[in-house]
């Protein structure tokens, strides 16, 4: 009977409590009113608990979701870069293409004499496919290789700008449609320790036109 008494006066006790009126004028024992306290207490602290667990999961929520997005955003970026950087090379390389098929033109009129061959450059535009990976004939413009602009008359690692192995900076050669021609048969023989990664040109009539080509496309620099 006692039992049942204080049960009932608990949830009393609870119900005034959480309803804001506390335990004052329940009338009831002390007893009863420190249960009905505690009991409050402990269900506040829970869902306190609950409210701080919910708020860590939110926030741990958050967090994530802001992560994932910087990362999207990174790597948008990253592949706007490349497409740009894509874009710009096929544009330089059609210019390229544009600019050669204009001015070979022009020069397979004349046609030039390389170690006794004639070069044909619009013949040689095909060729020098294989040097445009790393080489291109604009003035300062270098990439894996230097410029070739203005390169004949010039000595070897001359080109302002481009980091050459020792080997080719101090080859000590003056570039000509002659020496060219030699260098371009095997260049690791020519110049030994070049890091030019180009296995050399075998065809003599290959070496003439290309030559011909760079000659006839910004090679000779001014004078040409
Ligand atoms: C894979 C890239 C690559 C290709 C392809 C390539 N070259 Fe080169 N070339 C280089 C590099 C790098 C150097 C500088 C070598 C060094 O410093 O040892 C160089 C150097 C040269 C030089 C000497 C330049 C100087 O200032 O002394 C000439 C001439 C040359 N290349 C012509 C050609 C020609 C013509 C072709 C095509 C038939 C060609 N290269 C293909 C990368 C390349």
């Amino acid at each position: 009977m006692m039992k049942l008494r204080l049960f009932g006066a608990l949830i009393a006790s609870a119900a005034l409590a959480a309803c804001g009126g506390g335990g004052e004028d329940s009338g009831d024992t002390s007893a009863a009113d420190t249960s009905a306290d505690s009991a409050v207490e402990q269900t506040a602290a829970a869902a306190e608990d609950t409210a701080d667990t919910a708020v860590d999961a939110a926030e741990d929520t958050a967090t994530d979701m802001a992560d994932a997005a910087s990362d999207a955003a990174d790597d948008m970026a990253g592949a706007a870069e490349d497409a740009a950087e894509n874009m710009a090379g096929a544009a330089q390389d059609a210019a390229d293409e544009a600019m050669g098929a204009d001015e070979s033109a022009a020069g397979s009129e004349e046609g030039f004499t390389i170690a006794g061959l004639t070069g044909d450059p619009e013949a040689g535009r095909r060729v020098f496919a294989r040097c445009r990976s790393c080489h291109v004939l604009e003035e300062g413009v270098n990439r894996v290789g230097p410029s070739l602009y203005g390169i004949f008359g010039r000595e070897t690692g001359s080109v302002e700008g481009f980091r050459y192995s020792d080997a080719n900076a101090s080859a000590g050669i003056t570039w000509t449609g002659e020496t060219m021609f030699e260098y371009l048969e095997n260049p690791r023989e020519y110049i030994p320790g070049t890091i030019m990664a180009f296995p050399g040109l075998r065809s003599e009539q290959d070496r003439a036109d290309v030559i011909a080509y760079i000659k006839a496309n910004g090679g000779l620099g001014d004078e040409g």
